[in-house]
Parts: structure tokens; C-alpha cells; sequence
């Protein structure tokens, strides 16, 4: 890694654990907890969350002055997401806002750097490290000796959620050991970069879950698919991360379906 990267990763640990601290003491007091609705009931924020998010670009933009910002809390509803070849911070807050909101102890603050499209590090790079202790995806091979994280999303139109339903009606009838899902996509991948999950896929997420997540899968030696298989596109909203031995299965077994790509124009 050059110099200037690492100059700029540096300030990514950095600033993500200064971020991180002022979201386990918000874990801690009901009144930095207050909840408002995005686009539907069970899509949620707190002042938490856009204050988190405010730091982080604060912070970058002093440092940084000519990089871009992707970030959950400031694209406009409606708005489309364009990811540039410029060097763009891709930044989500609070990955897991509905455990946030339920003091459920599974959150991240997910920090990922792009250039040239290209994700650079998610927070560590060249390798990926837990506290500096180096990370690997399992090297169980046999699908039903895995568990695989997934999630609901936010979307509860009927027909996503069949989807959601036959897609999973699939997996345990593999059958796999379990199922599981954190509550952050984040935390899902690092999951499967850890090993103690083998797979993990969803459609409904956004770049800012899945940017630093997709680095830290690949650098731990997984692997990043389409949900109909194919290579990944992080913009596209759905996701496969896995470990070698189980992805084709997993893929194989997705009803896949398509939300809006986050660059896609605003519908009316
Ligand atoms: C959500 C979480 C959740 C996933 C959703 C995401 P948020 O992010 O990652 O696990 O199912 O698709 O939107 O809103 O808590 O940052
Ligand atoms: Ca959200
Ligand atoms: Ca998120
Ligand atoms: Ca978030």
C-alpha cells in the first residue's frame, strides 16, 4: 500500500473509532436513542445516526478536502446514488440502526474508501484484521455443514417478501446447520470473514452496508457474487459473501429479485 493510502486509511481507523465510542455511550442513554421514520415504519434513524455521520465527514473533509461522500444520512430521499472514479468515502453511520434502537448489541460504524470505483479498504486493508489479529473465511466445504446469515431488510411489500421467504425455505431445506442474521449487514460480512460463518447474502442493501464489508470478505479470502451469480456490483443492491467451498450452492438456491439500483434516477 502507497504512502497516501495509508495516510488515508490511518485517518479511516481513526476517525471510525472515535465514531464507535460515541455510539456505544448513545448504546447507553435512551435519550440519544429518540426514533424517526424514513420511508416506512420500520425504516428507522437517530439523531445518533446523523450526528455520527456528520462527525465522520467533518473530520475527512478537514483533512481531505477534495474527496466525495457517499454517506446513508445525507443522500436525499429519492435521490439517485452515483459512486464516481473520484476517491469517495462510502460511509454508514450506524449499520444496524433497528438494534440500535432496541439496545441489541450488534452494531458498526462501516467506513469504505473508493477510487476509480474500486473499494481500497474497508477501514483495514491488505489482509483483514479483527484488533490486529489477522481474519480467514472457514474452509468448511459442505453447504449443510454451514451457517448462513441473511436478513428481512425494510422492505414489506408482499411480493419482496415471498421472495425473501422462498429463498430461504430453500436454504433450510439444503439442509444447513442454522440460519442466523446479525442485524448488520457490516457485521454479516465480517462474520463470514471471521469464519464462524460461511455465507451471507441479501437484496435490499445499499452500498454504504456492503463497501468496507465486500474488502474485508475478500481480504480474509471469500468471495463476492451476484445473487443469480456473475460478478458483484456493490450499486446494485444485493450481495452473496461467502467462502469458496459454499457460494455456488448458496447462489443456486436465491429466488433472486431486483430492488431499484442505488443509481438508478428517482422515480416520480
Ligand atoms: C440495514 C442493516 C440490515 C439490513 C438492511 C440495512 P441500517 O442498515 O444492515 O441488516 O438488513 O438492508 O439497510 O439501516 O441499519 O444502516
Ligand atoms: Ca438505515
Ligand atoms: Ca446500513
Ligand atoms: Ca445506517
Amino acid at each position: 500500500m502507497d504512502d497516501v493510502l495509508q495516510n488515508i486509511m490511518d485517518h479511516a481507523v481513526a476517525v471510525a473509532r472515535e465514531a464507535g465510542q460515541v455510539v456505544r455511550e448513545a448504546l447507553c442513554d435512551e435519550k440519544q436513542r429518540d426514533v424517526m421514520t424514513k420511508s416506512s415504519t420500520v425504516d428507522l434513524v437517530t439523531q445518533t445516526d446523523q450526528r455520527v455521520e456528520h462527525l465522520i465527514i467533518q473530520s475527512v473533509k478537514k483533512k481531505f478536502p477534495t474527496h466525495r461522500f457517499i454517506g446513508e444520512e445525507s443522500v436525499a430521499a429519492g435521490e439517485a446514488c452515483v459512486l464516481t472514479d473520484d476517491p469517495t468515502w462510502i460511509i454508514d453511520p450506524i449499520d444496524g440502526t433497528t438494534n440500535f434502537v432496541h439496545s441489541f448489541p450488534f452494531v458498526a460504524v462501516s467506513i469504505g474508501f473508493s477510487v476509480d470505483k474500486k473499494i481500497q479498504f474497508g477501514v483495514e486493508g491488505k489482509g483483514a484484521f479483527c484488533n490486529g489479529e489477522p481474519l480467514q473465511v472457514s474452509d468448511q466445504e459442505d453447504v449443510r455443514r454451514s451457517i448462513i446469515a441473511t436478513e428481512f431488510g425494510s422492505n414489506r411489500e408482499t411480493e419482496t417478501v415471498e421472495k425473501i421467504f422462498s429463498s430461504l425455505r430453500n436454504i433450510l431445506n439444503i439442509p444447513v446447520h442454522g440460519v442466523r442474521g446479525a442485524g448488520t449487514a457490516a457485521v454479516n460480512m465480517c462474520l463470514v470473514a471471521s469464519g464462524c460463518v460461511e455465507a451471507y447474502y441479501e437484496v435490499g442493501v445499499h452500498v454504504w452496508d456492503v463497501a468496507a464489508g465486500s474488502v474485508i470478505v475478500e481480504e480474509a479470502g471469500g468471495v463476492l457474487m451476484d445473487v443469480e451469480g456473475g460478478p458483484v456490483d456493490l450499486m446494485s443492491r444485493r450481495i452473496v459473501a461467502a467462502n469458496n467451498g459454499t457460494v455456488a450452492h448458496i447462489v443456486k438456491e436465491i429466488d433472486a429479485f431486483s430492488p431499484t439500483r442505488d443509481d438508478a434516477p428517482p422515480t416520480q
